[in-house]
């Protein structure tokens, strides 16, 4: 007999990224549109003549200007190799095989994989009528088997966001030994006064993490580099089931030159924000259905079109997520780009 995997490997989805297409506009995985500030691409150009040298392995200088940036002690952050890695550790080090882990559906296509790999079971529950997290079903869907609940706040793909009345109502509904992970990836995207920065759940509530990253508003998708800040046993866990280096010594020196540099990268998030909702507004006057984005992009809600919609556009040189039969998701860029999407759009709407 041959050698072979765990066969209920071949159970689950595999991870699919946006799709980039030499010639085409790619606004098919919610990256940035523009590259590291140049004091950043300096910082990391000077870091490569340390390349012989293995990364911290702590990564402690990254995890304590964190934990003060946050007002945390530094325990209670963990950095990883991304907010996927971290999502992976968070499974291995929260579950047993057998456990439940509960989250939105459709939401972050690592969730359910992060879930099966740790051999826990996904409990996925359907978003609302308005794409938007199900709080009250999430909290009815908790058993004694629940260890973990994840709020992706904003949600990928729907961009919608959960607001802080109905989340003060759903975190008190949650047992106190399960953890409730708040993946804020693109925090730095909201502009609704209305939805919590999860930060204030970590400092007031004993199981309550969120999950950030430095690939959105910061611009390192590329270099892979996100954090965990939430309960200090978590962190500690997390730590232990790190694997060893994984945050290279390129993603820790551009994630602090990026700390520094924060002011004018915020500000291009704000730019962003506004160009969002422009697009948004212009969708929705040309008859599209769009919800409320929180996030870097938008959700068309076009059911079992979403593929012949994403054809349409790449036919148009733009490259956009389909997920099929759900809808698809359109990453915003710069207006130039952005423009030539709402073209496209405009035209399928025509030809449809
Ligand atoms: C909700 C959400 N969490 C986490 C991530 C991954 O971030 P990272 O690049 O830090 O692994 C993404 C990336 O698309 C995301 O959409």
């Amino acid at each position: 007999m041959p050698v072979r995997p765990r066969v209920d490997l071949e159970t689950l989805p595999d991870y699919v990224a946006g799709r980039t297409v030499p010639g085409a506009i790619k606004l098919s995985s919610n990256e940035t549109p523009d590259g590291p500030l140049p004091s950043v691409a300096r910082a990391i150009v000077d870091a490569v003549t340390n390349l012989n040298r293995y990364p911290d392995p702590t990564v402690g200088k990254l995890a304590a200007r964190l934990a003060d940036k946050m007002g945390l002690p530094p325990g209670q952050v963990a950095v990883g190799c991304g907010s996927v890695s971290l999502c992976h550790q968070l499974m291995h080090a929260m579950c047993a095989p057998g456990d439940d882990v509960v989250f939105a559906w459709r939401s972050f296509e690592t969730y359910p994989i992060a879930t099966g790999i740790a051999c826990a079971n996904p409990i996925k529950v359907p978003l609302d009528e308005t794409h938007t997290h199900d709080l009250d079903a999430m909290a009815a869907a908790i058993t004694p088997r629940t260890r973990v609940i994840i709020v992706c706040n904003p949600n990928n793909p729907t961009a919608t966001a959960n607001r802080r009345a109905e989340l003060d109502a759903f975190l008190d509904k949650v047992p106190s030994d399960v953890l409730v992970v708040l993946d804020e990836a693109y925090r730095e995207f909201v502009s609704d006064p209305e939805v919590p920065d999860g930060l204030d759940y970590v400092r007031t509530r004993d199981n309550v993490a969120v999950l950030r990253t430095f690939s959105k508003a910061y611009g390192l998708a590329g270099l892979r580099v996100g954090y965990f800040a939430g309960p200090k046993q978590i962190a500690d866990a997390l730590r232990k089931v790190y694997v060893p280096f994984s945050v290279n010594a390129l993603a820790q020196t551009a994630a602090m030159a990026s700390l520094d540099a924060e002011d004018e990268l915020l500000a291009r998030c704000e730019t962003i924000a506004a160009e969002r909702d422009r697009v948004r507004g212009e969708l929705i006057a040309a008859g599209y259905e769009v919800p409320d984005s929180q996030a870097n992009f938008v959700w068309l809600p076009l059911g079992d079109k979403a593929f012949e919609f994403s054809e349409h556009t790449l036919a148009n040189k733009v490259v956009v997520r389909a997920f099929q039969p759900d809808g698809v998701r359109v990453t915003i860029s710069h207006p130039e780009e952005n423009d030539l999407f709402l073209h496209a759009a405009r035209s399928y709407r025509r030809s449809s």
